[in-house]
C-alpha cells in the first residue's frame, strides 16, 4: 500500500524542485535535508514539500506498479466530471469565477443555501475546477492522537479539561512507534494531535519529532496554542506543517465557545506560525449553535485571506440531547464554495463531516475536495479521543474502505505537490 507515488526530480531553482511524474510537472519545496538533491534523483513529495529521496531501483519498481493505474484512474476521474445547470442565475456565477472575478458575500450565501439540483450542479462545477487545478491527486493523511489531556475547556470539545472521562498521554517511544507503524502503512503525512497538553517537555517533543522525520514523513503539528519557541523548534526538528483551526470569525462567539481566549491571538499564532515557515491547515466549525447568518461565508472569506495552505473544516458534531442536527448538504456546499473562490485550495473532507453519512467521504471530493485524513492512533487510545460522539473509526477498515473509494472515482491517493 502506498500513499504517494515517487516523482523524478527535472530541475532545481533556488530551493523549489520540478519534479514529472508520468509527464506531468509539479514543482515541491525542498527541505534542507535535501539539500544535496540533483536532477534525475527520486524523491517523494507531500503537502508541496520534498520529504524523502529514494534510489532510482525502488523508485522504477513503485512506478511500475503505479503507471497503468495512473491513466486508468485519471481517466476514470475525466469520465466522472460534468458540468451545467438550468439555472441562469447560477450560470452567471459560474461564468463569474470562470472569468476569474471574486464573488461577493451575497452570492456565496446564496451558493451556500442551494439544495436539489442546483447544488447537485454547484458541487459538480466544483469537482471540475478540482480536476483543472490538482488533478486526480488525493492526499491521504495519516492522524496519530498522542495525548488526550487538555488544559482548555472549549465547549463543543469531548475531551475538554472539565470532563470526567479516562485519559491517557502516549509515552514519546509510544508515539514513535505509532508514526512507525503508520509509515510502514504507506502514510508519507502524519498529523500529531493532543489536546493543549503542557506535560510533554520541549526536548521530548523535538526528540520524537527528530525521530518521526527520519521515516520520510511530512511532519503536521496539532498541538494548540504552545509558545512561539516550541513551534520554532520543533520546525527546526523537522515538522513542515501546523493545523491550527480558528473556529468561528466572530470574536464574540469565539470567546464564549473557547473561555479564556481571544480570536486575535488564535489568528496572531497563525500568522506567525506561516512566518516561521510552516504549512498552516485552518478552518472553522458549521452549525455552532448561535451561529450568525452570514457566518460560514465569513468563515470561507476568513481562511482564505489568511492566505493559509489547506482548508480544514467541519461540521459542530452535537452532544447528546441537543436536537439540531448538522446539515451535511451545507457541508457539501461549504467545500464547493471554497474550491470556487479559492480554486487551487487543498481541501480537506474532514472525519466530522464522515460522521454525518457513510457516503460523506465521497460526496465531499466529488463536491471539490481533494484531501482526507485516517486515524492510526493505537486502537485503546483512538477510542479515548472523543472530540465528538461517532469518531473512533478502525483504522486497517478505513484504509481499505477508502482505497477502494479512491479507486472508484478515479483519484490516485497521492500527493503530486504544489
Ligand atoms: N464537533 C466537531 N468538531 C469538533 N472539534 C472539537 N469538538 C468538536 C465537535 N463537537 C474540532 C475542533 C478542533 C478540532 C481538533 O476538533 O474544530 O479544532
Ligand atoms: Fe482542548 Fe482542542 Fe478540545 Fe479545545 S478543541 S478542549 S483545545 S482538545
Amino acid at each position: 500500500m502506498c500513499y504517494a507515488i515517487p516523482g523524478r526530480v527535472a530541475g532545481i531553482s533556488g530551493n523549489k524542485a520540478t519534479i514529472d511524474y508520468f509527464g506531468e510537472k509539479k514543482t515541491a519545496l525542498l527541505l534542507d535535508r535535501n539539500a544535496k538533491l540533483e536532477t534525475g534523483n527520486y524523491v517523494y513529495a507531500q503537502g508541496g514539500v520534498i520529504v524523502d529521496v529514494i534510489s532510482e531501483a525502488e523508485a522504477k519498481k513503485t512506478l511500475a506498479l503505479w503507471e497503468k493505474r495512473f491513466f486508468a484512474l485519471k481517466e476514470k476521474d475525466d469520465s466522472l466530471v460534468a458540468t451545467g445547470t438550468q439555472n441562469p442565475k447560477l450560470s452567471a456565477l459560474f461564468a463569474k469565477v470562470r472569468a476569474g472575478k471574486p464573488l461577493g458575500k451575497d452570492e456565496l450565501n446564496w451558493l451556500l443555501s442551494l439544495r436539489g439540483q442546483d447544488a447537485d450542479a454547484l458541487r459538480s462545477f466544483a469537482n471540475s475546477l478540482r480536476r483543472e487545478e490538482l488533478k486526480n491527486s488525493c492526499c491521504v493523511h495519516g492522524i496519530i492522537e498522542f495525548s488526550n489531556h487538555c488544559g482548555m475547556n472549549c465547549l463543543y470539545c469531548g475531551i475538554r479539561a472539565t470532563r470526567n472521562m479516562e485519559r491517557y498521554r502516549m509515552t514519546e517511544k509510544e508515539l514513535v512507534a505509532a508514526a512507525a507503524n503508520a509509515a510502514k502503512l504507506g502514510f508519507r503525512a502524519l498529523v500529531l494531535q493532543s489536546g493543549e497538553d503542557k506535560f510533554y517537555s520541549g526536548e521530548t517533543l523535538v526528540r520524537a519529532v527528530q525521530k518521526i522525520r527520519r521515516m520520510g514523513v511530512l511532519i503536521f503539528l496539532s498541538i494548540g496554542e504552545r509558545d512561539l519557541k516550541l513551534y520554532q523548534a520543533l520546525y527546526d526538528a523537522g515538522a513542515r506543517a501546523a493545523l491550527v483551526r480558528f473556529e468561528t470569525s466572530n470574536p464574540a462567539s469565539y470567546s464564549r465557545w473557547r473561555p479564556g481566549r481571544k480570536l486575535e491571538d488564535r489568528l496572531r499564532l497563525i500568522r506567525e506560525l506561516q512566518k516561521i515557515g510552516y504549512l498552516v491547515s485552518t478552518g472553522f466549525l458549521i452549525g455552532l449553535p448561535g451561529e450568525g447568518e452570514g457566518e460560514l461565508a465569513e468563515n470561507i472569506l476568513l481562511t482564505r485571506g489568511l492566505g493559509t495552505d489547506m482548508y480544514s473544516f467541519g461540521p459542530y458534531i452535537p452532544r447528546n440531547g441537543e436536537k439540531e442536527k448538522p446539515d451535511l448538504d451545507r457541508c457539501l456546499n461549504a467545500i464547493s464554495v471554497v474550491r470556487l473562490v479559492d480554486r487551487k485550495a487543498k481541501i480537506l473532507v474532514t472525519t466530522a463531516m464522515e460522521t454525518l453519512s457513510p457516503e460523506a467521504k465521497r460526496l465531499g471530493l466529488m463536491a471539490g475536495g481533494n484531501s482526507l485524513m485516517i486515524d492510526v492512533t493505537p486502537e485503546k487510545y483512538s477510542r479515548l479521543y472523543e472530540l465528538y460522539q461517532g469518531k473512533y473509526k478502525p483504522a486497517k477498515e478505513e484504509i481499505a474502505k477508502t482505497l477502494a473509494l479512491l479507486n472508484e472515482i478515479g483519484r490516485a491517493p497521492t500527493d503530486l505537490g504544489l
